[in-house]
C-alpha cells in the first residue's frame, strides 16, 4: 500500500492513498483509494476502405478535389453575382436577387471547401493513433527568474517606474489615441438632421393605410382573423409615392429602405377580452386588432416571431419577449421598454389606417433616453 500522510495545520486531518483495503489507516484518517479503473488503452486499429483498396483511395481523392473546385466555382459565382445583380437601383427585387445569388455563391464556396477538407482528413490523410502526453506548461524556476530579471532591468534602464511624468503622459497618450477613431463614427450618422429627432418620425401619418409587406396590398380589418399576424408597411412605401414625398413625409429618411426599416409594423388580432390596454390607449386598437413596431427596443432586430396562444412576440436576436395582450411590455430578455404602438382605426372602405405616427421613437432604448 502506497501511503502518504500529511498533517494539516498541525491538526489531526490526514490523507492516505491506498490500494484496495485500507488496512492500518487510523481512525479519523481520510482514505483515497488508488484508481480502481484500469486504462483500457486504445482499441485495435481498423484500416479504412481507402487504406485497403487503392481504387477507393483514388475515388476519395477525386471527391476531395471536385469539392475544392466546386468551392472555387462558388466564390467566382458570388463575385459574378455581385457584378450582374447590382443593388444600386435600390429596388426590392434587385436587392433580393443580389442577396440570394451572392449568398448562394458564398454558401457553396464555404460548404464545399469545408466538406472537402473533412473528407480529405478522414479518408486520405495518414490514419494512425498517436498519444500526446500532457506536460507542465510553466517554465522551470531558473527561466522564470531570468525573465523577472529582464523585466527589472528594462524598468531600471527605461526609468518607467522612476520617471512618473513620462510614464503618466505616455499612458494618457495611449488613452487619447483611439479617440479620433471613435469620433469618425459620427460620420456614419445623419449629417444634417438631429438623429434623435429623426428617430421620432416615420412614414406613418393620419390616414395612411396599413399594407402587407412586401406586396404593398392594403389590409381590410375583416381579413385579420383572430390569432393571425401580418407584417405591415405603409401603403405609401413604394418607389412612385416615395419619390414625390418631402423629406418630412418620409420620416426624414433619404432612402426607401431606411424609411421601411423605421416604419415596419406587426399587426395581430386578439380576442377583445384578452387585451389589457392602457386607459390612455383605449382607442389605439380596432376590434382587437393591434399594431406594434417590429423594431426591437433592445438593439433593433426585427421582432418577427409571434406565438398566438400566449400572445408573445419573440425577438430572435437575444430572446427578448413582449406581451401583445399587455401593450407589448417586456416580459423577458434584455430589451428595456415595450414596443412602440401604432394607433390604428379603419377608413370608410374598411381598410386599416394609422391614426398618426408613433408617439415615441422606434428602435433601441438609446433614443428613448435622449428624448
Ligand atoms: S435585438 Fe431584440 S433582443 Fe436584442
Amino acid at each position: 500500500m502506497a501511503e502518504e500522510a500529511k498533517n494539516n495545520g498541525g491538526d489531526h486531518a490526514a490523507v492516505v492513498a491506498a490500494g484496495h483495503g485500507s488496512v492500518g489507516a487510523g481512525a479519523g484518517t481520510a482514505v483515497i483509494p488508488s484508481d480502481a479503473v484500469q486504462n483500457p488503452g486504445l482499441p485495435p486499429h481498423r484500416k479504412r476502405v481507402t487504406d485497403l483498396d487503392p481504387k477507393k483511395e483514388k475515388s476519395a481523392e477525386r471527391t476531395v478535389y471536385t469539392l475544392f473546385y466546386l468551392s472555387i466555382a462558388g466564390s467566382l459565382g458570388a463575385v459574378l453575382a455581385y457584378m450582374f445583380f447590382p443593388i444600386e437601383t435600390g429596388e426590392l427585387l434587385a436587392i433580393r436577387l443580389h442577396t440570394m445569388f451572392v449568398g448562394l455563391g458564398m454558401a457553396l464556396a464555404l460548404l464545399a471547401v469545408g466538406i472537402g477538407a473533412v473528407h480529405w482528413g478522414k479518408a486520405i490523410m495518414a490514419d494512425h493513433e498517436s498519444v500526446d502526453y500532457r506536460h507542465p506548461v510553466a517554465s522551470d524556476t531558473p527561466t522564470r527568474e531570468a525573465s523577472a530579471e529582464v523585466f527589472k532591468l528594462a524598468d531600471e534602464e527605461s526609468g518607467f517606474s522612476r520617471r512618473s511624468l513620462v510614464r503618466n503622459s505616455l499612458i494618457g497618450a495611449l488613452i487619447a489615441f483611439p479617440l479620433p477613431g471613435i469620433t469618425l463614427l459620427r460620420g456614419l450618422g445623419p449629417q444634417d438632421r438631429d438623429p434623435v429627432e429623426l428617430a421620432h418620425h416615420t412614414m406613418w401619418a393620419e390616414g395612411v393605410r396599413l399594407a402587407r409587406d412586401p406586396s404593398g396590398v392594403p389590409i381590410k380589418a375583416s381579413e385579420v382573423t383572430i390569432g393571425s399576424a401580418f407584417h405591415v408597411i405603409p401603403e405609401t412605401l413604394n418607389h412612385e409615392d416615395f419619390e414625390k414625398m418631402t423629406l418630412d413625409e418620409r420620416g426624414g429618411s433619404v432612402h426607401l429602405l431606411d424609411a421601411k426599416a423605421k416604419a415596419i409594423v406587426l399587426l395581430m388580432r386578439l380576442n377583445q377580452e384578452d387585451l389589457r390596454e392602457l386607459p390612455e390607449r383605449k382607442d389605439w386598437s380596432y376590434d382587437g386588432i393591434v399594431a406594434y413596431s417590429k423594431v426591437c427596443t433592445h438593439v433593433g432586430c426585427p421582432v418577427a416571431l409571434y406565438e398566438q396562444h400566449t400572445h408573445h412576440l419573440l425577438c430572435p436576436c437575444h430572446q427578448s419577449q413582449f406581451d401583445v395582450s399587455e401593450h407589448a411590455k417586456v416580459i423577458f430578455g434584455p430589451a428595456k421598454r415595450p414596443l412602440p404602438q401604432l394607433p390604428i382605426t379603419v377608413d370608410d372602405e374598411g381598410y386599416l389606417v394609422a391614426q398618426s405616427d408613433f408617439h415615441e421613437p422606434v428602435g433601441p432604448s438609446f433614443w428613448e433616453r435622449l428624448k
